[in-house]
């Protein structure tokens, strides 16, 4: 899985070219009109009132940009940005420390949110809501409570399972946007902005079966790229044409829509096992050897973008344009 070309989990490969193609400014960032538009108002607002933004929540799949547009909302405010992620926050106290070094105005980037341990989300409550640290002096009948002024500042979270968050820490956040798969065309652009900056020549048509291939997903349409800038270089002339991305994209075995060996075998699977559903998410991941989180977050989720997967009170099912697309026929209804 961790291999898998078309995954959007972030690879090593991806850390240091990802940065250097990332969008810094909003009017830099391709597609997701809905939470640019917003952001673009509430980041104004926030400079000329000389506030910190309100804390913003981001959610959605993984590889649509989350920490990207984080870094974008710093940048647009023009303050500092620290890093850090639900998991790594280990004690309260390490976010403590966070905290208190933060300047007015900065933005404070929690990715996975979702996974922060509950002491130290109790830590969050009273920071993002009074700008304060309640530290706890003594222990027993005499501990007391101190309150700590903290600087104002903007928590950004990301993650890609808002469902997850408890409510008292999703109530917190003034701004919630949810990320959407970005288009062909979207994507199209973003794989000919990003062919331009790593000086790769690309025909518009081999861009569009990038774009048409990726899942929605910038992160993924970034790596095939890469990918077949290789296979241009070795194979041909250096410039990735519709030949040769789609002769390289059979050879690294991602279908028109995208979908790789898992994918197939996980619908597959749904189709012969079990006629093709109702089935249970863990049944599904017994059967194909993956972990029903990873098929949760990761497979799953285009599947059923595309409508090739249904999730019903009794589990998941292969839909009929799933059934066509492998070139099976449909079980009648
Ligand atoms: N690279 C990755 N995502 C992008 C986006 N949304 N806009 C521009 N370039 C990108």
């Amino acid at each position: 899985m961790e291999d898998r070309i078309i995954s959007a989990n972030l690879m090593m490969e991806d850390q240091t070219v990802e940065l250097s193609l990332r969008p810094r400014y909003l009017n830099e960032y391709i597609g997701q009109t809905q939470a640019k538009d917003n952001l673009k108002v509430y980041i104004e607002a926030a400079k000329l009132r000389g506030d910190a933004l309100d804390h913003v929540l981001l959610y959605g799949p993984p590889g649509l940009g989350k920490t990207t547009l984080s870094n974008i909302i710093a940048n647009e405010l023009g303050v500092n940005i620290r890093t850090t992620s639900g998991p790594a926050i280990e004690r309260p106290g390490d976010l403590a420390a966070i905290l208190t070094n933060l300047q007015h105005g900065d933005v404070l980037f929690i990715d996975e949110i979702h996974r922060l341990h509950r002491t130290v989300e109790e830590v969050l409550y009273p920071a993002m809501e009074d700008y304060a640290l309640d530290i706890i002096i003594g222990k027993g009948p005499s501990a007391r409570s101190v309150r700590l002024d903290l600087p104002s500042f903007t928590l950004v979270g990301a993650t890609t399972r808002a469902g997850l968050l408890s409510a008292p820490l999703r109530d917190r956040f003034g701004v919630v946007s949810r990320l959407e798969y970005y288009t062909v065309a979207e994507l199209t652009y973003i794989v000919t902005r990003t062919a331009d900056i790593l000086q790769v020549a690309i025909h518009e048509e081999a861009a569009e079966e990038i774009g048409k291939r990726s899942r929605g997903t910038p992160r993924i349409a970034n790596r095939l790229l890469k990918r077949l800038r290789d296979f241009a270089q070795v194979r041909g002339d250096g410039i990735i044409t519709l030949d040769i991305a789609r002769a390289a994209l059979k050879l690294i075995q991602v279908d028109d829509l995208g979908l790789d060996q898992i994918d197939h075998k996980m619908l597959q699977a749904i189709i012969t096992s079990f006629k093709g559903g109702p089935v249970g998410l863990d049944t599904i991941a017994a059967t194909i050897g993956e972990e029903s989180q990873t098929i949760e977050d990761v497979y799953e989720p285009y599947l059923l973008q595309i409508g090739f997967l249904q999730r019903t009170p009794r589990g998941r099912m292969v839909t009929a344009h799933a059934y066509r697309h492998l070139g099976l026929t449909p079980p009648e209804a």
